[in-house]
């Protein structure tokens, strides 16, 4: 039985990615050692950092006065870093808040420094993506979650900051390579690689030159992106397996048509499986249909007396995995990143039509 995984993330990945991992595992570019057991310092692993450096460049159209970096600690560390480098000392940033994950970033910023909350969806659950902005004079940054992977909204159109010396900083974990957009109007981009990218274990970075080396307060070497971009990501041991599998990653996103084709590809299937919900008196899903994302769709019954436990015990018979809803909103929540081929979508929507006949 074909089996499609729904995880929100680690999430599911291209079978020629996984192919190539397991030979990289046991015998790296034919040299008889694993790609784990290579240094760093080694011309293979600087030649693949280069490589996946390059990729990013050319899948997102980076200006040249942006750097990739390949860093630790997750998207969860870059609630700290942002903050810790970028805001000045008495400084205050802008935060819209659409979720958990934003709440944690305002929370680390709240330690370093002033939050202006310019929007929040907090009284509603989260369900739409806030519009009317209240954000402040003097802010460095507006800091956006542009893909809210537990509620399943999404930026369709990114917010633009007060000021024009003012930059947008996004947390991209669960959406970048899903669509086209122009890096130019961020100053930094983060993202954990666990979901479109690879496995855990590596988050990119992506920031503007000059926002390097501020020097607003003194930073401990490891938390400075300056240290990142002098040494290319290689200051201390990086976690050169999950790179490898990032670049293998983008190279099958490069092989498929880039981020227009894919982008198109998301679009159609989150579309069919939006319609699907819609129109069954069964399901439905509680988010604002205009900032209903593209890459996690949830959705719940419509009668509370149905149980979750039994329809998710009916998609697991049918090779359907992880598809239970984050606790926050409950239900159900299908993760549908790149590497989920719409014949899953469609499987998963056959299942759904199918549990509807028996309730
Ligand atoms: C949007 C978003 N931001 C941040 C995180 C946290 O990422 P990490 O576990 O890499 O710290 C996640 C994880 O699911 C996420 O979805």
């Amino acid at each position: 039985m074909k089996i499609f995984n729904f995880s929100a993330g680690p999430a599911c990945l291209p079978s020629d990615v996984l192919k190539a991992a397991s030979k990289a595992s046991l015998d790296y570019n034919n040299s008889g050692i694993s790609l784990m057991e290579m240094s760093h310092r080694s011309i293979d692993v600087m030649n693949l950092f280069d490589e996946a450096t390059k990729r990013v460049k050319e899948l997102l159209n980076l200006p040249s006065n942006y750097h990739p970096l390949w860093l630790q600690g997750g998207a969860s560390s870059q609630f700290s870093m942002v903050p810790l480098n970028l805001l000045p000392i008495d400084g205050v940033a802008d935060y819209i808040e659409t979720g958990s994950w934003s709440t944690k970033a305002i929370k680390e910023c709240r330690l370093v420094g002033d939050v202006n909350i310019s929007g929040t969806s907090k009284e509603t659950n989260f369900n739409h993506i806030p519009k009317n902005l209240s954000q402040n004079q003097n802010s460095s940054y507006l800091h956006i979650t542009s893909n809210n992977t537990i509620y399943g909204t999404q930026f369709q159109k990114f917010p633009i900051p007060l000021k024009t010396e003012s930059y947008l900083v996004a947390d991209m974990s669960s959406d970048i390579f899903s669509r086209k957009f122009d890096v130019s109007k961020f100053g930094l981009i983060y993202a954990g690689a666990q979901k479109n990218m690879g496995p855990a274990g590596v988050t990119l970075v992506i920031i503007r030159d000059d926002l390097v080396g501020l020097n607003h307060r003194k930073l401990h070497t490891m938390l400075n992106y300056e240290t990142h971009v002098e040494k290319k990501s290689m200051f201390n041991t990086p976690p050169v397996f999950s790179v490898f599998v990032v670049n293998e990653t983008l190279k099958w996103l490069e092989k498929n048509g880039g981020l227009m084709k894919i982008e198109k590809a998301n679009i159609q299937k989150a579309q069919k499986l939006y319609n699907e919900i819609d129109s069954n008196e069964h399901f439905y899903c509680p988010v604002e249909k205009e900032d209903r994302s593209y890459m996690n769709v949830p959705f719940v019954f419509s009668n509370s007396n149905n149980n979750d436990a039994d329809f998710l015990s009916f998609c697991d018979k049918r090779g359907l995995k992880t598809l239970k809803g984050h606790r926050s909103v409950g239900g159900f929540r299908a993760s549908i990143y790149n590497a989920m081929p719409e014949s899953g979508v469609d499987a998963l929507i056959d299942t759904i039509k199918e549990y509807s006949k028996k309730i």
